[in-house]
């Protein structure tokens, strides 16, 4: 193993074999393989300490630790796109720094320095540069996840914690790819109330979704359409993406009313709306008011957006029985300029007005 020292102070111990042989890049599923080195820093007596770049592999942790018993744990989902030989571009990484402190604040976990953030993951980039997938609609999938790992059973606030990020060559999100997906309202279940945790990236708002996702899941449908938990009207969120639907020349996206993920990829698709002379809504929009709208032909396109999932055009919900289907099992046209847009700025290939894009010279 070599030990060098990165720019920001972080050890690096590299691997001496990499594995990068055994990625099939002409089949990526989404977060399969795991890239040959992984960023390791650990929260003790009241701070962080000895920033670590090391080979990807086990972490040793105890039975009794806080985060498997109380879940006091956050994490974030951002990418790396290849530009060419020299250059990958990190996509908006200031806003998902600053969701991931967010979250911490939430769910009491220390927060963390932008400086250590981006360093590591330049770090980890240049080291595993080989990992990043080059065909278009691939990236390098960043995963930056803080656990509370004290060595005890009470159910508090613990004192010691451990930040990883690690990182792996990304495809599709859903199998159906850029082929529209299906959703179905949760019979009796709800994802986040107001003052709840919905609004943070920690790890038991999505265990909670995966009992109602499995019974759509085998009842044919992608994911769940998440309703607001008092009323059951609201559109809020898909759980793995935010949502938008097309009216004419107006855009609607359910407003974040605290319990919705304050998404970096929504937030793209509203600026870039704007941009193009659309008219964007952001407020509470009623499941009802997409099924009337679907009924007298207003609607023209649903689509949701996410990191993971970038763009992903919706063809058919189901909620209460009824079924509404939209866009003939075809991507909608916007949805396809979004798309395009929002890939080809992380691409390098449209300009970034925007100045979203951290590129990173490999
Ligand atoms: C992301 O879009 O990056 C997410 O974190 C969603 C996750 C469930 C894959």
């Amino acid at each position: 193993m070599n030990e060098t020292l990165a720019k920001t102070d972080i050890k690096i111990e590299q691997v001496s074999t990499s594995r990068v042989h055994e990625v099939d890049f002409s089949n990526l599923q989404f977060g399969r393989m795991f890239c040959d080195h992984m960023f390791e820093m650990e929260y003790k007596d009241g701070a962080w300490a000895e920033p670590v770049v090391k080979p990807f592999g086990p972490v040793q942790i105890t039975p009794a630790m806080n985060a498997l018993h109380y879940g006091q744990a956050v994490f974030e989902g951002m990418k790396a796109f290849y530009v060419d030989e020299n250059t990958v571009h990190l996509f908006r990484p200031k806003m998902h720094h600053a969701r991931f402190n967010r979250s911490c604040r939430r769910m009491v976990i220390p927060e963390t320095d932008y400086e250590t953030f981006i360093g590591a993951i330049e770090t980890l980039i240049k080291l595993d540069k080989a990992w990043i997938p080059q065909e278009s609609g691939t990236a390098l999938y960043i995963r930056p996840f803080i656990f509370a790992s004290e060595d005890y059973l009470a159910a508090r606030v613990s004192d010691e914690y451990k930040y990883y990020i690690i990182t792996s060559p990304v495809g599709a999100y859903y199998a159906e790819g850029f082929n529209p997906v299906s959703l179905t309202t949760p019979d009796g279940y709800v994802r986040a109330v107001k003052g709840g945790t919905g609004e943070a990236k920690t790890a038991g708002n999505y265990a909670a979704s995966f009992l109602p996702a499995k019974k759509a899941q085998e009842r044919g449908y992608t994911q769940v359409l998440w309703l607001d938990a008092i009323e059951g009207k609201y559109i809020e969120e898909v759980g793995t993406m935010n949502i938008h639907f097309l009216k004419g020349d107006t855009l609607i996206t359910p407003m974040l009313t605290g319990s919705v993920l304050s998404g970096v990829t929504r937030d793209s698709v509203i600026q870039i709306a704007k941009d193009w002379g659309y008219k964007v809504e952001e407020r509470k929009v009623s499941i009802d008011e997409i099924f009337e709208a679907s009924e007298n032909g207003e609607l023209t396109e649903i689509f949701g957006s996410g990191t993971a999932a970038v763009i992903s055009p919706v063809g058919k919900i189901e909620h209460n029985g009824k079924t509404l289907e939209i866009g003939n099992g075809k991507i909608g046209d916007f949805a396809k300029r979004m798309f395009d847009e929002i890939t080809g700025i992380q691409y390098g290939k449209v300009e970034d007005r925007y100045d979203w894009v951290h590129e990173i010279n490999v």
